[in-house]
């Protein structure tokens, strides 16, 4: 009977994911209106609300009583202990430069605890799933995280607020520390995929400061399916309501906790 449930689940959460990002590949070459939000460069494009409204149409067609948590409208709230985590374009300074880092990241949350994830980037054709205790899939192939053990040995990625935010752990001064021991740091601009390709072993970890539940939501889930570690710079149990992100392969996450409290 669950199992019914959660097939029905996962198929509109593909559904609304695909219609997302019908939006992304229809204006990606063309024009749009492009806004900045709360500073310059923290941007909002007339498809970032297409792709949403495109998103939510899809699961309330299906689920007109679940609870959606989206970027750009924010909560919609109802008494429904599922929430639909939205983020309908992640990598919007991305999209709007013509570069085709950005995805759909979509998360469905069960009484508080993470349920399903998926995040589809439409110019890579990569499409990543995950379902709590089901495992972690990058186009219906099992993911897993990297094997490397050594932090100095590491690929890493990270990203930085669009607003410089007085925090405890300076983003740039971490930032150099790794960079100073020698490690390739990239920076996508792009969280939902960045967790993702912590979770296929691409990067062996990812710290952010400052995310909001929509680019994690997702992705988070898929690293822990994909066997990979994620806490918040403590090194306690993650929630994606926290503001510090560290996602790891599990094996280099003391070392990188280490670095990033020095
Ligand atoms: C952004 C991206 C970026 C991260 C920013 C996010 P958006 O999301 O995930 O990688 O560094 O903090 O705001 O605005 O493109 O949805
Ligand atoms: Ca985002
Ligand atoms: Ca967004």
């Amino acid at each position: 009977m669950e199992t019914s449930l959660n097939e029905q689940l996962k198929n509109t959460l593909l559904r609304a994911l695909h219609a997302g990002a019908d939006q992304l590949k229809k204006y990606f070459d063309g024009t749009f209106e492009i806004q900045s939000k709360d500073t310059l460069n923290n941007l909002v494009t007339e498809v970032d609300k297409k792709s949403e409204t495109a998103i939510i149409e899809v699961i309330r067609d299906e689920y007109p009583n679940d609870f959606i948590l989206s970027e750009e409208v924010g909560e919609l709230s109802t008494d429904s202990n599922v929430k639909w985590i939205i983020d309908p374009i992640d990598g919007t300074v991305n999209f709007a430069n013509g570069i085709p880092i950005c995805c759909v990241s979509i998360g469905v949350e069960k009484d508080g605890k993470l349920l399903m994830g998926a995040v589809f980037n439409p110019f890579m054709n990569e499409l990543f799933f995950a379902e709590k205790g089901k495992g972690a899939f990058l186009n219906n192939k099992p993911l897993k995280v990297s094997e490397n053990k050594n932090v100095n040995a590491a690929c890493l990625v990270t990203g930085f607020p669009y607003r410089w935010v007085e925090v405890a752990k300076d983003p740039i001064a971490v930032f150099e520390r790794f960079i100073r021991m020698g490690l390739p740091v990239r920076r996508l601009g792009s969280a939902a995929i960045d967790l993702c390709w912590v979770a296929a072993g691409r990067f062996d970890g990812f710290w952010e400061y400052n995310l909001n539940p929509w680019d994690i939501a997702a992705g988070y889930l898929i690293i822990e399916e994909a066997g990979g570690t994620v806490t918040n710079f403590k090194g306690e149990p993650y929630s994606v309501y926290d503001k510090e992100t560290l996602a790891t392969n599990g094996k280099i996450h003391e070392e990188m906790l280490h670095v990033i409290n020095e």
